[in-house]
């Protein structure tokens, strides 16, 4: 465990103005992205697509690290170097999603999952070092709901997650790789925000008490994590202040003063609801950096327009850019929506 190595990893992630780019879709969840514009989700079409994202131009001003999927891992550019090569000599940290996804957890109502992945991890982080892997992230879900009467979520299923995510961040910290951990409480549903901030605190206090349990150093983790919202089908949608309050309060009651910081999901939010909530969260300030890892709300727009056709390509790099800039303004609190209109 090279403690100098996490150390500088981790400030580096989270350094003013940058945060970190998802773009580790499954094959599963990159299928239904890719569908969304009629392309084909073949490995081809990945690779191109997410060279198309690495290699927009300045975005490492914004873009510290790239969460990558083990097949992008592996794979090279048009230049002919494997990606991870290219990121780290233009100033990006790749990163590597390890978890294997989520699964049932049995005599649980079928919303409650658990992520799979931790056999045989120690020798898959080792190799991941190996091909240039600098942090990880593993994602947990919990899901706010009622089933049969039952309240969900169940202490067993953020119990199940909470010892999951924990025993996956000691095994990236002995590779010294340091580890995202991300409990995502899910923004669907019809509950209140009142219920998303109670399930948060919940999630995130056994999530830092399991940690603890296993030796997992806080000042080597990064937290990503979801924010306080209101379910997507409550009647009352909670406005922009509200959200930044509510989640700094869960965060400020939960997240140990010695981590390096703090990176949000988008979860679903729009792109704008994301850029906003980040920038009202720092224009209040925390102990912690606090920044962007979106996947969505950073590759909505370039997506649709590349839709697949090597005429937009420049076009879909510009829309990220635009996206990867309010977002850097965001994470310093310097956004606003004039801003977002006049560099659009
Ligand atoms: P979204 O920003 O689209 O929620 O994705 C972030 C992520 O990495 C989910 O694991």
């Amino acid at each position: 465990m090279d403690t100098t190595l996490l150390s500088k990893t981790a400030a580096a992630m989270v350094a003013k103005g940058k945060g970190v780019l998802a773009a580790d879709e499954s094959a599963g969840t990159c299928e239904k992205r890719f569908q969304s514009v009629n392309v084909d989700c073949t490995e081809e079409n990945r690779r191109t697509y997410r060279g198309l994202l690495f290699t927009t131009p300045g975005v490492n001003q914004q873009i510290s690290g790239v969460i990558l999927h083990d097949e992008t891992l592996r794979q090279s550019g048009n230049d002919g170097a494997t990606f991870p090569a290219y990121l780290a000599k233009n100033g990006m940290i790749p990163g590597i999603k390890v978890d294997k996804g989520v699964v049932n957890i049995p005599m649980l109502p079928a919303a409650e999952k658990v992520t799979e992945g931790l056999d045989g991890l120690d020798k898959r982080m080792a190799e991941y070092f190996k091909l240039g892997a600098r942090f990880a992230k593993w994602r947990a879900v919990i899901t706010i709901g009622e089933f049969n009467s039952i309240v969900l979520p169940s202490h067993t299923c953020i119990y199940a997650n909470a010892h999951a995510l924990a025993r996956y961040a000691a095994s990236c910290q002995a590779a010294s790789i340091v580890p995202m951990i991300e409990p995502e409480v899910l923004l669907d549903g019809s509950h209140t925000i009142e219920r998303c901030e109670e399930v948060t605190e919940v999630t995130l206090r056994a999530t830092f008490a399991a940690l603890a349990a296993y030796n997992v150093s806080t000042e080597h983790t990064i937290l990503k994590a979801s924010m306080v919202v209101s379910g997507n089908t409550c009647s009352r949608q909670a406005g922009v202040d509200e959200v930044a309050e509510r989640t700094l309060r869960v965060l400020k009651r939960t997240v140990p003063a010695s981590l390096p910081g703090v990176v949000f999901l988008s979860g679903g939010q729009t792109d704008l609801a994301a850029t906003a909530h980040l920038d009202a969260m720092n224009r209040i300030g925390a102990p912690w950096p606090l920044t962007f890892s979106y996947s969505r709300a950073l590759q909505n727009t370039a997506l649709k327009t590349w839709s697949g056709n090597p005429a937009n390509y420049a076009a879909a790099q510009k829309a990220f850019a635009h996206r990867a800039r309010m977002n850097g303004l965001a994470a310093q609190g310097k956004w606003n929506r004039e801003l977002e209109k006049s560099a659009a």
